[in-house]
């Protein structure tokens, strides 16, 4: 018998802390097919080996183990997993939360005695973050199908190297398009730690996700003219700087008054000289709302003001949705039956642990995609005591990550008996 799950659970989180952190700000940068987010990727093959778990690449740079049943059992599998890529300078639980969680439920499971009835997989999703190629879930995205290779090939990075040169970069073949191993699938749970103080405030634990609101992500290019920051006069200038500068004011504004979220947090300028007004200046919006015609109002309101502002300054706008996802509802069925955490052992019912809160999310996760797709999905989220993420003081208690083990070992207990 191994470690118990909770001293695996301490080892493989102390494997991974090391990995891609930066040294002056404690952050991680995790950047699809760049070194670290490999070596992550690397590390989880390891993982799946010394657990006997059978190891598939897909071709769209997603990894998955499988716990294959004996019984050469047809029947679907229950899949779990999550991602170890990270945003620039991120947190250490936003994904491999998920990704520890479910190899150390796996070794909870085997503690049990439990045999699975059906195969569980255990996926890494790669570019969850949209961090690199500016699509979010672009691993699983590819994996459903819901982003054609064609799509995804017309796609770079901030160098403009394309995400096919990237994979073969690392050694991977990439073989874009829908994933063989979607068609096994019966449906799928991912835990995340929780972006958000809900379960603080509930003093829970751990919760299951009702829904994720719609969001998306717009580049706005701000094109004016450059000139000489000293000879200049102020009303001559046609100044990119300005008409962005009042966007972003009109975005958190509009975004207030409509109990909404709206950020621009990404900024391009050109030619980025001390002593010049810039040519240009390209700022990225992420927009989330409650329902999509509130998401479409807010970045139309958005957009008109900044139109309005461009006029003024002489500037001009162009205006790009680069990735948008639609709102998600989880499978209900499968939310109440994680909530409720009581499954048949085929003796008797478990005694019934208190219910787990069913909550909302502003935050996308590759469970959207693979919802969206038709695979009845779940989430369980981990209590994040500050709620802060995409930060390197996004943290979570081991107890509470414990907890979130505990309670995945219990869902895929009762969905692949
Ligand atoms: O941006 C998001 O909502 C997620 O963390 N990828
Ligand atoms: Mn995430
Ligand atoms: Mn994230």
């Amino acid at each position: 018998m191994g470690p118990s799950m909770p001293d695996a659970f301490e080892q493989m989180w102390a494997d991974l802390a090391p990995v891609g952190r930066s040294a002056s700000t404690t952050g991680y940068n995790r950047s699809p097919f760049g070194t670290a987010e490999r070596e992550c990727h690397a590390w989880f093959v390891e993982q799946c080996r010394a657990r006997g778990l059978r190891v598939e690449h897909d071709g769209n740079g997603n990894t998955v183990g499988w716990w294959e049943v004996s019984t050469g059992s047809s029947a679907s599998a229950v899949l779990t997993g999550s991602h170890l890529d990270s945003v620039l300078d991120g947190g250490a639980y936003d994904g491999p939360l998920g990704v520890v969680s479910a190899l150390a439920a796996i070794d909870l499971l085997r503690e049990r005695g439990f045999e699975p009835g059906r195969p569980v997989g255990v996926a890494v999703f790669a570019e969850e973050e949209g961090s690199r190629f500016g699509l979010a879930c672009l691993g699983s995205r590819l994996a459903v199908g819901a982003t054609s290779p064609e799509q995804a090939r017309e796609l770079t990075d901030r160098d403009g190297v394309p995400l096919e040169d990237a994979m073969a970069a690392t050694g991977l073949e990439p073989a874009l398009g829908r994933s063989a191993w979607l068609d096994r699938v019966g449906c799928y749970i991912e835990l995340h730690v929780e972006q958000g103080r809900d379960l603080v405030h509930r003093d829970q634990p751990v919760g299951v996700a009702s829904a994720i609101w719609p969001h998306g992500r717009y580049r706005f290019d701000f094109a004016g003219e450059a000139n000489h920051a000293g000879t200049t006069l102020m009303e001559d200038r046609h100044d990119p700087m300005l008409t962005c500068a009042m966007t972003a004011l009109a975005a958190n504004k509009q975004a207030q008054l409509a109990g909404q979220r709206a950020t621009f947090g990404r900024l391009e300028v050109a030619p980025n000289g001390t002593n010049a007004v810039p040519s240009r200046v390209i700022a990225w919006l992420d927009a989330r709302c409650e329902s999509e015609e509130q998401l479409t109002a807010l970045v139309e309101t958005i957009e008109k003001q900044a139109r309005d502002r461009a006029v003024r300054d002489g500037t001009q706008l162009t205006v790009t949705a680069e990735s948008v996802s639609p709102a998600v509802v989880f499978d209900r069925d499968l939310a109440q039956r994680l909530a409720s955490g009581g499954f048949e052992t085929g003796a008797a019912r478990l005694p019934q642990p208190p219910m787990k809160p069913i909550i909302p999310t502003a935050a996308g996760h590759d469970a959207g995609i693979l919802s969206a797709a038709g695979v009845p999905t779940a989430m369980l989220f981990v209590r994040n005591p500050t709620g802060i993420s995409h930060s390197p003081a996004e943290h979570a208690e081991t107890a509470d990550c414990l907890a979130g083990v505990t309670a995945l070992a219990d869902a895929l207990q009762d969905l692949a008996s």
